[in-house]
């Protein structure tokens, strides 16, 4: 069955609370059988005090006199058990009647706390309540007179709750600090697997060549991490020989797919020009023609997708992308749709990277823009410098992406609209292409929030 109890989420928190509250169960155990120890005991001392007192020679020969200086000594050795600061005869009470019940000798107080009342006769100790408070009282018969002894257990029972509760207070002292030192062991004890959690947070494509040292951390996580660490090694390997093929392969067919391409467009011209032309024919060399260049295209993305994650190491030049973005501006000003272009760019744009792979991004951008904006509506270029990045949006009018294909428009091949796939030329790897390569310059690429009836797309890159 599964515990009824909220699962704490935090393990650290876990370790400290758990620890704490076992050494805090332990010491309040200690504590209860203490108290209760320290009451009993006290209890009966005061009964053996007070026995003692009563069967003393001391009582049987008192002459009348010295009776006030008995009640003082009484009073003297019970205070030890009352708060220092209780009224000084309070502590014990004393009477002696003679044996016509007269009395002899009573305490100032007697007669405020007890009043009248039958007093128990006989051997043992009684508890009896008066003046609102407890007292313990005993008597003996000495010759011809009676006399009764009263300690006031009340001031006693102030005395060990006044301790116990110093005591409590202590505990509590003790538990706030047993619970920081905890956490902070807990939080010691962690480490390790937050330094792990740091390395794979950090981890990207590009940085799968990144190793935890399992020298420096405890016996117990060192087998964790050369875990973590030979796991590693798999996944850049795999990812390496992913990345090598998609390569490899693409780079093996540009060959075949060239000459291909050079063959049909020869037939094609010869078809054209041959005196028995054939319209069947030409029509199905133009279709083969559209296909093989339609390869060639993916082809020579996946060979530029091999800028992805590093796998070019980029060499890094210092670009202004102003001059870029209005040659591409200008290219959109030819196009012959009254389609409008609204530029807003600072005086230069200065980045560090490729010039050739972040025109292809730009363009892979304007491109889409004008594939999939609106025809006769406008097309945004933009660039302003946020920090220590610019800021690079392109915009167009459009009717929107629905929600359902914006987390999927970076992955390959994805293209969002089902209508565009034959309507619009392009195989879908164009953004993924300019995300890699805007990445690999430690940049990103997104989809920006735009209002209603436009797209905007933001690459960000380091300010040089
Ligand atoms: N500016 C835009 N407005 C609306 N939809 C867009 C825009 N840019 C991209 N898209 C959508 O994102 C999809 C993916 O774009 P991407 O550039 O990756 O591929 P593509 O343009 O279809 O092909 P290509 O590989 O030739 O670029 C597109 O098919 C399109 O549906
Ligand atoms: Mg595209």
């Amino acid at each position: 069955m599964r515990a009824r109890w909220p699962r704490l989420r935090s393990f650290r928190l876990r370790i400290a609370l758990g620890s704490t509250l076992t050494a805090l169960a332990a010491i309040l155990l200690l504590y209860a059988m203490a108290s209760y120890t320290i009451i009993h005991r006290r209890a009966a001392i005061i009964d053996h005090m007070l026995s003692a007192h009563l069967a003393g020679p001391g009582f049987q020969a008192t002459p009348q006199a010295l009776w006030p200086a008995t009640d003082a000594q009484l009073n003297a050795s019970f205070g030890g058990f009352a708060p220092p600061d209780s009224a000084p005869l309070a502590h014990a009470l004393l009477l002696v009647e003679d044996a016509g019940h007269g009395p002899q000798y009573r305490s100032p107080a007697w007669q405020r706390v007890f009043g009248d009342a039958s007093l128990p006769r006989g051997p043992g100790l009684h508890t009896v309540e008066g003046g609102g408070q407890s007292w313990r009282i005993g008597s003996a018969v000495h010759g011809s007179v009676t006399i009764w002894v009263a300690v006031n257990r009340s001031l006693s029972d102030a005395q060990v709750r006044a301790s116990l509760l110093r005591f409590a207070v202590a505990i509590g002292v003790l538990a706030m600090a047993m619970g920081a030192l905890a956490w902070y062991l807990a939080g010691r004890a962690m480490r390790p697997v937050e330094h792990l959690t740091g390395v794979m947070v950090r981890l990207t494509a590009s940085e799968l060549d990144q190793r935890v040292s399992a020298a420096e951390e405890d016996l117990e996580f060192a087998q964790m991490v050369s875990v973590f660490n030979a796991m590693l090694d798999r996944l850049q390997r795999s990812f390496l020989q992913a990345a090598r093929f998609s390569g490899d392969a693409a780079h093996e067919l540009r060959t075949p797919l060239t000459i291909l391409q050079g063959e049909l467009e020869r037939s094609f011209a010869q078809a054209g020009t041959a005196a028995a032309a054939d319209p069947v024919l030409e029509q199905g060399l133009a279709n083969m023609l559209d296909e093989v260049r339609r390869l060639d295209s993916i082809v020579r993305k996946l060979l530029l997708a091999r800028a992805d994650a590093g796998q070019l190491a980029i060499p890094l030049c210092p670009v202004d992308l102003r001059p870029t973005l209005e040659e591409l501006a200008e290219d959109i000003g030819l196009l012959d749709d009254g389609r409008q272009v609204r530029l807003t760019l600072p005086e230069h744009i200065a980045v560090r990277g490729d010039a050739e792979l972040l025109c292809q991004v730009l363009q892979n951008l304007v491109s889409n823009a004008i594939k999939y904006g609106l025809p006769g509506g406008w097309i945004a270029l933009s660039a302003r410098r946020k920090g220590e990045q610019w800021r690079i949006d392109v915009g167009n009018a459009s009717h929107g992406i629905a929600p359902e294909h914006r987390h999927r428009l970076f992955d390959r091949f994805y293209r969002a609209d089902q209508a565009h796939q034959r309507r619009v030329p392009g195989v879908g790897l164009g953004l993924s292409l300019a995300r890699d390569i805007a990445m690999a310059h430690g940049g990103s690429l997104a989809l920006a929030e735009a209002e209603p009836g436009q797209v905007r797309f933001r690459l960000s890159l380091p300010a040089a």
